[in-house]
């Protein structure tokens, strides 16, 4: 592998190009042999330290960080923010700076606020690794996604040739939004669907296609990515009921007999059974949660490999 990786952080897909994207799937493929070759570790990041840094609630991509660095032969610290001075008025900078006294190689952040990898990034030589900020990226998200998407239908079609339907709350999504910079980046085509509220007329400028009818897209996506209502990220109402949201964007069995016989159904996770899809297509085998969720440990641990300097070997 020839290309060089020079980056400090992971902040954004945005400000990645298709080459970068290509080298962290190329590389997270070598991690996954390696991880299927039982047992097996490397030995990249000996001596360095990983701290995961979670302000958020998350169980796979903190997990899966974790598990990252140590197959990576690092030390890792895991802090939230219930157990951490956060809770007693400690500020972000001062937090990492903190950590970097104390040699922290990487900082991984999952921050409700949009930006804040960014702002620790430009105060230390850490690296900083972005695990999800507010509703702006989760970069690892999607290229674990593009990932999975390439491994079950890459192989046989080329990314210009995939429609990938985004379905949900895309105006709160931070996946979403990694999901439609890497897709576009690598050629695929994009459809962004749901309540009009949800989905801006803004979004046509990132070079996608937006509707508000999931039912007209269907037969002609090779992906739907189902997303979760951000319950958590909205002050007000954006649709009027929970049985409306369902009976408009929810995806069925009736649903899913318009679709291609081989789509993908995708979610990042957490899922809201019978909200944004129904139990018996999450677990059905065109459903790629569980696939999403191992990709996850291979891509994580190609860019915590690629940051420390190292090109894929
Ligand atoms: N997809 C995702 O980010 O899940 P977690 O919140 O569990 O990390």
């Amino acid at each position: 592998m020839s290309t060089a990786w020079t980056r400090k952080d992971l902040l954004t897909i945005r400000e990645l190009n298709r080459i970068d994207i290509e080298l962290i799937l190329d590389t997270g493929r070598i991690f996954k042999n390696l991880l299927a070759d039982s047992g097996k570790k490397s030995t990249s990041l000996e001596g360095h330290t990983v701290v995961n840094l979670f302000v958020e609630p998350s169980t796979r991509t903190r997990t899966s960080f974790e598990l990252a660095a140590k197959r990576l032969g690092a030390d890792v610290v895991s802090i939230d923010s219930n157990s951490s001075s956060f809770r007693k008025g400690e500020t972000l900078k001062d937090t990492g700076q903190v950590l970097e006294a104390m040699n922290a190689d990487f900082i991984i952040l999952r921050h409700s606020a949009a930006g804040a990898p960014q702002f620790l990034a430009e105060r230390l030589d850490t690296h900083l690794v972005n695990a999800g900020d507010g509703a702006h990226e989760h970069p690892t998200q999607a290229l674990l996604d593009a990932f999975t998407m390439h491994e079950r239908l890459g192989e046989k079609r080329s990314w210009k040739d995939l429609h990938v339907v985004i379905c949900g709350d895309i105006l709160f999504s931070r996946v979403a939004r990694s999901n439609v910079w890497a897709l576009t980046k690598l050629g695929a085509r994009v459809t962004l669907v749901g309540p009009t509220t949800l989905v801006p007329e803004i979004f046509s400028e990132l070079g996608v296609k937006i509707t508000h009818d999931l039912d007209s897209v269907l037969p002609d996506a090779d992906v739907i990515m189902l997303l979760r209502i951000q319950h958590e990220r909205q002050r007000r109402s954006f649709f009027p009921s929970v049985g409306e949201y369902v009976s408009l964007f929810g995806l069925n069995m009736t649903r899913f007999k318009k679709c291609k016989p081989d789509v993908l159904i995708m979610h990042p996770g957490p899922v809201n059974r019978g909200i944004e899809i129904a139990s018996e297509l999450a677990d059905g085998p065109n459903s790629t949660i569980l696939d999403q969720v191992k990709n996850g440990l291979a891509i994580r641990m190609a860019v915590l490999h690629l940051l420390g300097g190292n090109n894929a070997k």
